[in-house]
């Protein structure tokens, strides 16, 4: 590449002298700047490059160290890296949580070998027939020991100091606990009082990206929208959960969004696809990912053949 300069100085009066000139100015400033190539650098070891104008070592440093600057300099541009994170497909193992307060199927789920957490709510309690505080302690105490996972607890509180009180003392029952804190005022101070004081909360109930934007930004570790809710009402509740996704990695939040009034394995494989970090599911939908009737006639046919390899 000619430098405009060098035809400056070659169309110069001084004719002959300038062009000299030019060229020793050019080869031992310019060209080194320029990235050198694999043959350059050959030439530069060989015979054949023995009578060409050699870099000075200065020139071969600055051009180095020039590279190097422009190079952290183009790193260090946040809208470079924020691009560059965001393009990345962010890895997310979808967890199983069992959405229910019932031991056996606890246990079922459990004993497939598959489930990291367990979520509850005072209508699945009451399902339960578990009534009164110490019931209600001992039973999510035998739900920790079942299950070494995240385990929500509902408060059935709706006003800020109640809320704090009782949350207190479900997060002292086991350090698995997870605080559930409904999606209304008092809700979000007090999921913002509980991220203060290391208490992990689930903000349940949410049903907009609105809500799922105030409870992030109030710390809370989970949002639950309520996909089948929102779609028992006429809406697509699997695209809350993509446009939640959207906002938190576009806003670098870290809440995990955890698909919540799942009804139907088809509900999961879609939650899944719309990159939600946790389903929680009725054992019913989670049972219901197995069944495919061409597995079922596929093996009928192989164990039918089997007989005759005995
Ligand atoms: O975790 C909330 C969930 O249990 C609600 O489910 O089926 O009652 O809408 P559903």
């Amino acid at each position: 590449m000619t430098p405009r300069l060098t035809q400056k100085l070659v169309i110069n009066e001084v004719g002959q002298e300038s062009a000299i000139f030019n060229k020793k100015w050019q080869a031992t400033y310019i060209a080194p700047l320029q990235p050198p190539t694999l043959a350059t650098f050959r030439s530069w070891g060989s015979s054949a490059g023995a009578g060409r104008v050699r870099p000075a070592k200065t020139n071969v440093r600055k051009f180095l160290l020039y590279s190097w600057l422009k190079l952290v300099g183009f790193c260090l541009d946040h809208r470079v890296v924020k691009r560059l994170y965001l393009q990345q497909p962010q890895i997310i193992i979808m967890k199983f949580f069992i959405d229910t307060a019932n031991l056996n199927q606890i246990k079922e789920a459990h004993e497939l070998g598959i489930l990291d957490g367990v979520t509850t709510n005072p209508s699945l309690m009451a399902k339960e027939g578990i009534k009164g505080n110490d019931a209600i302690t001992q039973h999510y105490k035998t739900i920790c020991e079942m299950v070494d996972g995240d385990i929500s607890a509902e408060v059935i509180s709706t006003t800020f100091n109640e809320i704090v009180e009782e949350g207190k003392k479900l997060a002292a029952i086991h350090p698995n606990i997870v605080v559930k804190v409904p999606m209304i005022k008092d809700g979000v101070k007090a999921i913002k009082w509980f991220t203060d004081n290391g208490i992990r909360t689930n903000c349940t109930l949410v049903f907009s990206a609105g809500q799922a934007i105030l409870c992030a930004k109030a710390g809370a570790a989970y949002v639950s929208p309520f996909i089948g809710r929102i779609d028992d009402s006429g809406w697509e509740g699997v695209q809350l959960v993509e446009q939640i996704k959207h906002i938190y990695t576009v806003q670098g939040y870290k809440t995990q969004v955890l698909a919540a009034s799942i009804r139907s394995p088809n509900h999961i494989v879609r939650c899944a696809e719309a990159g939600a970090d946790v389903c929680t599911c009725p054992l019913e939908s989670i049972l219901g990912l197995l069944k495919h009737p061409l597995t079922d006639i596929g093996l009928a046919k192989f164990l039918e053949d089997a007989k005759k390899t005995v």
